[in-house]
């Protein structure tokens, strides 16, 4: 973060939403369970503007595979950070998402996923605890996540950053005010302003020296600069410049926040914790991939996604919980409800590792569905194999031994130490 910023001061006292907000993510499974039952599509009207909560899979599924309906919220985010452009995370189902995202997927082919990213992965992950092994404990947060994910795209995407401290910081300031800043705080946008200038100014910096070193590389930039000698449209300096910013946004922050969420469950398992560990200990990568998104149900990335409702809809039409969804509305698709609706998935409250893949919705659905979703499904799995090989594995005493989140979002994992051998 830029000198002189301190984000966490200068953001003000919690608003009554925000503090309701607050008492429903702490009650959230809870919550949801009633409202899947009673008012599975739930439309409210608060402080001057229309709320829906849909919180059945075949609903949530339904929002978020009408992307020209329920319009993704984040473009006016989007345009403060990248100096008033748009990424096709922010727009609708238009020519534009389409060129963008094919192009993006042009310069990371989805088989490098098993490639390139779980081998780097899993070498990477063994430094880090090769370190940790004298002392016998890891944080699973910034100490083995976050430096490992953060070193692993920085050379992917051929945007080192300054240090892997620095680069995540900045990442993760950028990621709160997009995707957890929800009202809109005024404060929040002025300390994030400079945050922005700066990481456009140092991708900038990175394309310009690139570009006298060319043929030197093979990463992502390498291959956006190749497609701009080549005339394609969509890969101007700019539009390469935005690229990556969206992907270093969505790319750092998150696995350190889904890894240690997902141990803080199965930490608690020890039966499921032993099974695991055994699939890791027979390099059984699918088995372990199966406990590793089942544990990441229990405690996902976010509860939902959200949209902006563009025009009235009838969500689950000729059904007794049809409801219409006015335009205007703000819509959260609750992602962690669906992924516990026993009518899609049985025995919804258990640990089971028989589930199909479409139970889970860690990595979205749809149109947005995560770009980076082919690497997340072995990186995570490779990092927590490595994890769980460590004999003895447990959580440390006291305090470290807890899953400690950030003080300004509450959100993001800073901490969660285990001990092993
Ligand atoms: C634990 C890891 C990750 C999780 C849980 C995650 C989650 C998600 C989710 C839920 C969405 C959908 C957002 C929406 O529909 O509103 C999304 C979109 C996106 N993610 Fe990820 N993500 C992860 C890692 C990554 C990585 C590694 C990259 C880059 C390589 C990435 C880049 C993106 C981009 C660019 C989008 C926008 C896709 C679109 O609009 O079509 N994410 N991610």
């Amino acid at each position: 973060m830029p000198d002189g910023v301190n984000m966490a001061e200068a953001v003000q006292a919690p608003s009554t939403g925000q503090r309701i907000f607050g008492w429903l993510k702490d009650h959230m499974d809870l919550m949801f369970r009633i409202a899947r039952t009673l008012v599975p599509i739930l439309v409210v009207r608060f402080q001057g503007r229309t709320w829906a909560l849909v919180t059945r899979y075949d609903d949530v599924e339904e929002v978020l595979t009408r992307p020209n309906v329920f319009d993704v919220t984040y473009a006016p985010k989007i345009a403060a950070i990248m100096d008033g452009d748009n990424i096709f995370l922010g727009m609708k189902d238009e020519e534009r998402f389409t060129r963008d995202k094919t192009n993006m997927r042009m310069t990371a082919p989805r088989g490098e996923a098993v490639a390139r990213v779980a081998p780097e992965t899993a070498r990477l992950t063994a430094e880090v605890l090769d370190r940790a092994r004298p002392a016998g404990r890891v944080d699973l947060a910034m100490e083995l996540t976050q430096d490992v994910t953060t070193r692993l795209f920085g050379a992917y995407f051929g945007i080192p950053g300054r240090s892997v401290k620095a680069f995540s910081d900045e990442a993760r300031g950028l990621f709160g005010f997009m995707f957890a800043d929800l009202f809109n705080d005024p404060a929040r946008r002025t300390a994030v302003e400079p945050l922005a200038a700066s990481m456009r100014a140092q991708v900038e910096a990175t394309i310009a020296a690139r570009k006298l070193a060319r043929g030197q590389h093979d990463d992502i930039l390498e291959r956006c600069l190749q497609f701009q000698d080549l005339g394609l449209p969509g890969f101007s300096d700019r539009e390469i410049r935005n690229n990556m910013i969206g992907l270093i946004v969505g790319a750092l922050p998150q696995p350190p926040m889904v890894i240690p969420q997902l141990f803080d469950v199965l930490l608690d398992r020890p039966r499921e914790l032993a099974e695991a560990q055994a699939a890791a200990l027979g390099d059984d990568d699918a088995l372990v991939a199966r406990y590793v998104f089942e544990a990441s149900r229990f405690y996902p990335l976010t509860p939902g996604l959200f949209r902006n409702c563009v025009t009235p809809y009838r969500v689950a039409a000729g059904t007794w919980r049809a409801k219409t969804i006015p335009a205007g509305a703000f819509v959260m698709a609750a992602t962690r409800s669906a992924m516990f609706d026993g009518r899609k998935l049985p025995d919804a409250r258990a640990f089971r590792i028989d589930r199909p893949a479409d139970a889970y919705m860690h990595f979205g659905h749809g149109m947005h569905e995560c770009f980076g979703v082919y690497m997340n499904r072995v990186m995570i799995p490779e990092i927590c194999k490595a994890v769980l090989k460590l004999p003895k594995l447990r959580r440390a005493a006291g305090p470290a031994g807890k899953l400690r989140l950030d003080d300004e979002f509450d959100l993001f994992a800073m901490n969660l130490t285990v001990e092993f051998g």
